[in-house]
């Protein structure tokens, strides 16, 4: 996270440099024809509703090389990424729902979900703030998950489609909302680039004192949603430590080394290889779910996170991002029938969380992730895809 120091006119200055840049994105290029190449079967139609007095829809962004994402305002769920294998043969390569019902009443995935006030954990649902102690909605084993029982994910954002390539989204969440000082005005805007990349841009401003920790939750399978495991994915992170938890899923506070453990992906590693390594860490998750402490030069550096190969497509996929952190979880708990009636299970996805390490309210040692009045929070995460020949 970045914080600038702001009034609130010039955020709304900001705000308006924002929306040219990104018009200025659209006459760049102009979308590809949409009927001539193979799309995402999405039928916007079933996002149209109404939820808590406010309308829902599915936004298409293409660019020139026929990737498209699909994203719902409600919860700004990314719904379906669309990218082509080293053969050119596109597929949907994230986890959702076909119609905003799943979204609704489906088993609570996070799929491609927009997570906030604060991503990840809160130790009990407690924290301290200037002296003043907040308690949050308590909604995973004793903790605070993903900014408690109504989260952004299921808030129903502010939608502006402002080109083929663009998507702004924006939420007032209100003082108290979930426990959280403040009033938060949050924006996100979602890029499509020429280079196959998906920006996603985090601003904030709040008129208290508060905490915020906003990351996005898509569940990736190179191979395409629904087809197999990802367990023969070949995984790089870009981290020397990590933040080893307690069995309540909470971090100790300790900054670890990864060299000789099974959280080693500093060189490209099967992702399967050891995720049932007789490791305590390995255990408490069932798997892979650890914030890892990104290697970087300078605090709010845009840089390379993760990379994931598929080697049977040839798909890559690059993760930058400014925030200090990434949780890498491999859905160890999955059960859900998804898009086209695909059954996923555990294992089938991978989620790579850019954002602040989980608890940092309750640990001292750890990058702030407080807002005050006057500054902007500022956070950039790009996701990048690619293909690769075989070796
Ligand atoms: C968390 C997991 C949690 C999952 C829910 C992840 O971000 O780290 O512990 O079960 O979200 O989708």
């Amino acid at each position: 996270m970045r914080l600038i120091m702001v009034s609130f006119k010039r955020f709304l200055f900001f705000s308006s440099i924002v929306l040219s840049f990104a018009a200025c994105q659209k006459s760049g290029g102009h979308a590809g024809d949409p009927t001539s190449r193979p799309a995402l079967n999405l039928d916007r139609s079933a996002f149209r509703q109404t939820v808590d007095g406010k309308q829902t829809d599915l936004y298409i962004l293409q660019n020139d090389h026929g990737m498209q994402v699909a994203i719902t305002n409600y919860g700004g769920h990314i719904v379906g990424i669309w990218v082509p294998d080293r053969n050119g043969h596109f597929a949907d390569v994230v986890l959702g729902y076909d119609s905003l019902s799943g979204y609704l009443h489906g088993p609570d995935n996070y799929f491609g979900a927009l997570v906030g006030r604060y991503a990840n954990r809160i130790a009990k649902g407690k924290f301290t703030l200037d002296g003043k102690s907040y308690s949050l909605p308590i909604n995973s084993g004793g903790n605070t998950l993903h900014g408690g029982t109504k989260g952004f994910d299921s808030m129903v954002w502010d939608a502006r489609q402002l080109n083929g390539r663009n998507l702004l989204l924006t939420l007032d969440s209100k003082d108290m909302d979930q426990g959280f000082p403040g009033n938060l005005h949050v924006q996100v805007l979602y890029t499509l680039t020429e280079n196959n990349s998906l920006r996603i841009e985090y601003t904030a401003i709040t008129d208290k004192p508060t905490v915020i920790n906003l990351t996005n939750h898509a569940y990736f399978n190179l191979k395409g949603a629904g087809n197999g495991k990802i367990t023969d994915h070949i995984l790089m992170i870009n981290a020397d430590r990590f933040t080893p938890v307690d069995s309540t899923m909470i971090p100790t506070g300790q900054i670890a080394p990864v060299k000789d453990t099974p959280f080693d992906f500093t060189r490209p590693t099967r992702i399967g290889a050891r995720i049932n390594a007789d490791n305590i860490q390995i255990k408490y998750a069932h798997g892979y779910d650890d914030n890892f402490v990104l290697n970087k030069k300078m605090r709010g550096q845009l840089s390379l996170a993760a990379r994931v190969y598929e080697p049977t497509t040839g798909r890559v996929l690059e993760v930058y991002t400014t925030e200090p952190g990434v949780q890498f979880y491999t859905s160890n708990y999955l059960n859900a029938i998804g898009k086209d009636g695909n059954h996923y299970q555990i294992r089938s996805a991978f989620a790579l969380e850019t954002e602040h390490y989980p608890d940092s309210p309750n640990h001292a040692n750890f990058p702030s992730t407080e807002l005050k009045p006057g500054q902007i929070f500022y956070s950039v995460t790009i996701d990048r895809f690619s293909t690769r020949e075989k070796n």
